[in-house]
C-alpha cells in the first residue's frame, strides 16, 4: 500500500475560448466539486486551462503526470469531431497504454441524457502511475461521465502502482476486488 504518497489530481480545462478569457471556465471547477464530493482522502489538484492545441494538451498531461505526479488526470473539452478537437489524439500521444473500456462505458451511459453522446471520441490511458481520463467539454457532462466510470478508478490507481483512493461509500461503492 502506497500511503505516505501524496494523493494528487490533475485537472484540465480544453478550450480556445476558456484559455483566452472569453468563456469562464466552468469544467474545471465542476470536476473540483466532483472529486470532492466522492473521495475522502485528502487530495490536492493541479489546474490548467489551456487551448485545443495537440501539443499544448500533450505537454500538460506529461507535466501533471511526471512533474506533479497527479495519479489521476481529468480532462474536459475537445473530444468531438470538430478540427480544433483533439484531446483524444493528444492523450494517446502522453500515454503508454490506452483504456478503451472507459470512453465506452461514459458514451453508452451518456446516450440516457443526450442523443449526441455519440459525437464524442474521449478515451483514457495510462503515463506512468498516471490514469488519465477524457470529459466531453459541457459542464453537465463531468458527473454524467465520471458517475459512470469512477467505482471502476481507485482500483485502476491502485494497479498502476498510485495512492490509496478512499471514497465516499454512500454515493457508490468502488470496485476493488483485492485490497492492497
Ligand atoms: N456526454 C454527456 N454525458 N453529456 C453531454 O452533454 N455532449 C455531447 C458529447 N457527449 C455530451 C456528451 C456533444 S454535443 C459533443 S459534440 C461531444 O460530447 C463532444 O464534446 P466536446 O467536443 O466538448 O468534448
Amino acid at each position: 500500500m502506497s500511503a505516505a504518497l501524496i494523493t494528487k489530481f490533475g485537472l484540465i480545462t480544453v478550450s480556445d475560448r476558456a484559455s483566452t478569457g472569453v468563456y469562464e471556465d466552468l469544467g474545471g471547477p465542476a470536476i473540483l466539486k466532483y472529486l470532492e464530493s466522492v473521495v475522502t482522502t485528502n487530495f490536492e489538484t493541479e489546474t490548467r486551462i489551456i487551448p485545443d492545441d495537440t501539443g499544448t494538451i500533450r505537454d500538460t498531461i506529461i507535466e501533471l503526470a511526471d512533474q506533479h505526479g497527479c495519479c489521476l488526470i481529468v480532462t474536459t473539452g475537445g473530444t468531438g469531431p470538430a478540427v480544433r478537437d483533439v484531446t483524444p489524439e493528444a492523450t494517446e500521444q502522453a500515454c503508454q497504454k490506452m483504456m478503451p473500456g472507459f470512453g465506452e462505458l461514459m458514451r453508452g451511459v451518456s446516450l440516457q441524457y443526450v442523443p449526441t453522446a455519440i459525437l464524442s471520441r474521449q478515451t483514457a490511458g495510462i503515463r506512468g502511475a498516471s490514469l488519465v481520463v477524457n470529459l466531453p467539454g459541457n459542464p453537465k457532462a463531468i458527473a454524467e461521465c465520471l458517475d459512470a466510470v469512477f467505482p471502476a478508478i481507485p482500483y485502476c490507481v491502485d494497479l498502476i502502482d498510485g495512492p490509496f483512493i478512499e471514497t465516499n461509500e454512500t454515493r457508490f461503492k468502488v470496485f476493488r476486488p483485492k485490497a492492497k
